[in-house]
């Protein structure tokens, strides 16, 4: 195993909320008690329905939150309040929307030249163009794309300019949330190409966001299911997909389209709703959704172990 370049250990997030006219007040637990380590090189997927932390845990590493509780490190470094400064560069991120994350006043040269005018300033001008040129050909784009207005571009280009805008401070890992989530499915598959070529041109550390498990399943190396705001379960990709061991990604999973026409598939229909991270569950999150529930799973909350492929469950598939 590769020296880790990111070492979360019991991250967690919770915001306390005003209760409204319809909504009683109380602490959201967006994410909590989540560790996990990203390599050089290598892509951790997060996977998990909508709502359960995937955006607040980008947060987080992306330095754009602090944690409630739990630490994170960089190289090493802890990451604090008086050690993020020099941090900063380090961790990246690229959003969802290609369209909403690019300003539509600024020409594209200008878009990746920003990160070096604001981290560098004493940078030449001339050496900031020319590594915001040779960004933009790397990504895929062309020479004459570089004073051109972000308008002019499809989604698909967009986010190539999302990514070059994150690689200019030479970051050591990057955030992918959703990154092709927006877009046509024809276009989807350039996009994560382009992020496969780059990670190994660069050497790059992915933390993968998506719902889509076969997009995951494309570009994961592990995999960290959660479930309201906790991991469920943890492991290298070939052995989810082949062996889930929690109930939920075993429901997960069956409800995926994949490209195996061999692979047997019994859609597992989850009953009952997601419950609120405003009212989580006692015991395991997931009992009263789980067909397997017993007693004691509505009492404790089973505990994710550290060892190979772990599952926060008292009955695991085998
Ligand atoms: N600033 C905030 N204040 C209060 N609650 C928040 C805040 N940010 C996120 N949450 C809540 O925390 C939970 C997790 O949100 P998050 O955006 O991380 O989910 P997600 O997994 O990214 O969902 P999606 O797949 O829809 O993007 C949600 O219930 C959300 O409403
Ligand atoms: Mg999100």
């Amino acid at each position: 195993m590769n020296t880790p370049v990111v070492v979360a250990e019991n991250l967690t997030r919770h915001y306390d909320v005003k209760g409204g006219l319809f909504s009683k007040g109380g602490t959201v637990r967006a994410v909590s008690e989540t560790s996990f380590k990203l390599e050089p090189g290598k892509t951790l997927a997060v996977v998990g329905e909508s709502g359960c932390g995937k955006s607040t845990l980008a947060r987080l590493i992306t330095m754009i939150e602090e944690p409630t509780s739990g630490t994170f490190a960089i190289g090493g470094d802890n990451v604090t309040p008086e050690t993020w400064a020099r941090h900063r560069a380090d961790v990246q991120i690229v959003f969802q929307d290609p369209y909403g994350s690019l300003n539509p006043r600024q020409r594209i040269g200008s878009i990746l030249e920003e990160p070096l005018k604001i981290n560098r300033p004493d940078m030449p001008a001339a050496e900031r163009e020319a590594k915001a040129r040779d960004m933009l050909k790397l990504v895929g784009l062309r020479p004459e794309h570089f004073d051109r207005y972000p308008h002019m571009f499809s989604g698909g280009q967009r986010q190539r300019i999302a990514v070059a805008r994150a690689l200019m401070l030479e970051p050591k890992v990057l955030v992918l949330d959703e990154p092709v989530s927006a877009l046509d499915l024809s276009i989807q598959s350039q996009i994560l190409n382009l992020l496969v070529d780059l990670q190994e041109r660069l050497g790059l550390a992915y933390l993968f966001i998506s719902h889509d498990l076969s997009v995951v399943k494309h570009m994961a190396d592990d995999i960290i299911v959660m479930y309201l705001g906790r991991p469920v379960e943890v492991g290298p990709k070939a052995e989810i997909f082949a062996k889930p061991r929690h109930p939920y990604t075993k429901a997960l999973l069956s409800a995926t389209p994949m490209a195996d026409p061999k692979a047997k598939k019994t859609r597992i229909k989850l009953e009952g709703e997601l419950p609120s991270p405003l009212n989580v569950p006692a015991g395991c999150a997931f009992a009263p959704r789980c067909w397997k529930v017993k007693d004691k799973c509505r009492a404790e909350r089973p505990t994710l172990g550290d060892e190979g492929h772990p599952a926060a469950c008292f009955f695991p598939e085998a």
